[in-house]
């Protein structure tokens, strides 16, 4: 394909720069919208609970912790990115029953066995310390608390491409790099259960994109595409290549979120 042409079709498929809304609108996502309602589900939040929401970011799940809790429950949202909860704030209406922390999970400044529930949504893959925020968790939980953990394994993304070792070296920048602890979907079960808790559920919720503009949105395949040719992962030769089949041919990319629920053990 000429350059030209390259050009324009990367500029109509794939985003050039990260979104500011990105988080607000993959929640508000047929695919947001449909693992989130199911990691509520198994929350099992009751009137009057005390939820609290770990990396919370701009308060997606916050509305719906709070109308779970009725006017006698409490909702606690905490994130260490102040312009998230600013977000957080202003979509989220905020009542006396949420409350905005800013803060580092690694040290919830929340008293032992007061949490009903505790909840993550991608935030465990960032984190520096995984079993330190789980041992956080079980600290806080009540002995009849239950923890729901919504994580991804990166390791499960496809994407097809006629070149395995294109799209295989384009995974391996995601799993090496872009996502610190990449692999935490599949290692959650083993560090919950030696954190001190009892997995109740796992539940895989895979997401198939059949449209590759779909897809760009939630997994920013050019950008990504484009570090991992700054990383040595690509030449920027094979990067157009995987870019343009991408773009022009038939597109398939699937990957795998991992929807864990605790309870504390013993
Ligand atoms: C992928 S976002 C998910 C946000 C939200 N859970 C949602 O579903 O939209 C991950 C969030 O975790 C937050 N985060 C990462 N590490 C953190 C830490 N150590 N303490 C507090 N928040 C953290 C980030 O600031 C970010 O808002």
């Amino acid at each position: 394909m000429a350059d030209g042409n390259f050009e324009m079709v990367n500029a109509t498929v794939f985003e050039e720069h990260h979104p500011n809304n990105y988080l607000r609108r993959l929640a508000d996502s047929d695919i947001g919208r449909h693992y989130k309602s199911i990691a509520l589900e198994q929350l099992d939040i009751q009137p009057g609970q005390t939820v609290v929401d770990l990396g919370c970011g701009p308060g997606a799940d916050l509305g719906s912790f709070a109308a779970a809790t009725g006017p006698t429950g409490r909702v606690i949202g905490i994130d260490s990115d102040a312009a998230a909860l600013t977000e957080a704030q202003s979509e989220t209406l905020i009542g006396a029953r949420i409350e905005l922390r800013r803060g580092d999970i690694h040290t919830l400044d929340i008293p032992d066995d007061t949490t009903d529930r505790a909840h993550t949504d991608r935030v465990l893959q960032q984190v520096a310390e995984p079993t330190r925020v789980l041992e956080e968790i079980r600290r806080i939980l009540r002995p009849d608390g239950i923890a729901v953990l919504a994580e991804p394994d990166w390791d499960t993304l496809v994407i097809d491409h006629p070149d395995l070792e294109i799209a295989r070296a384009y995974k391996r920048f995601v799993t090496d790099i872009a996502v610190r602890n990449s692999h935490i979907g599949r290692q959650l079960p083993r560090l919950a259960v030696g954190c001190g808790f009892r997995i109740e559920d796992v539940l895989p919720i895979t997401t198939v994109f059949r449209d590759v503009a779909a897809a760009d949105k939630v997994l920013g395949l050019k950008r990504v595409s484009d570090r991992a040719v700054d990383a040595g992962y690509l030449t920027r030769e094979a990067a157009d290549q995987w870019l343009t089949h991408l773009a022009t041919e038939p597109f398939f990319a699937a990957a795998t979120l991992f929807i864990i629920t605790a309870t504390r053990w013993p």
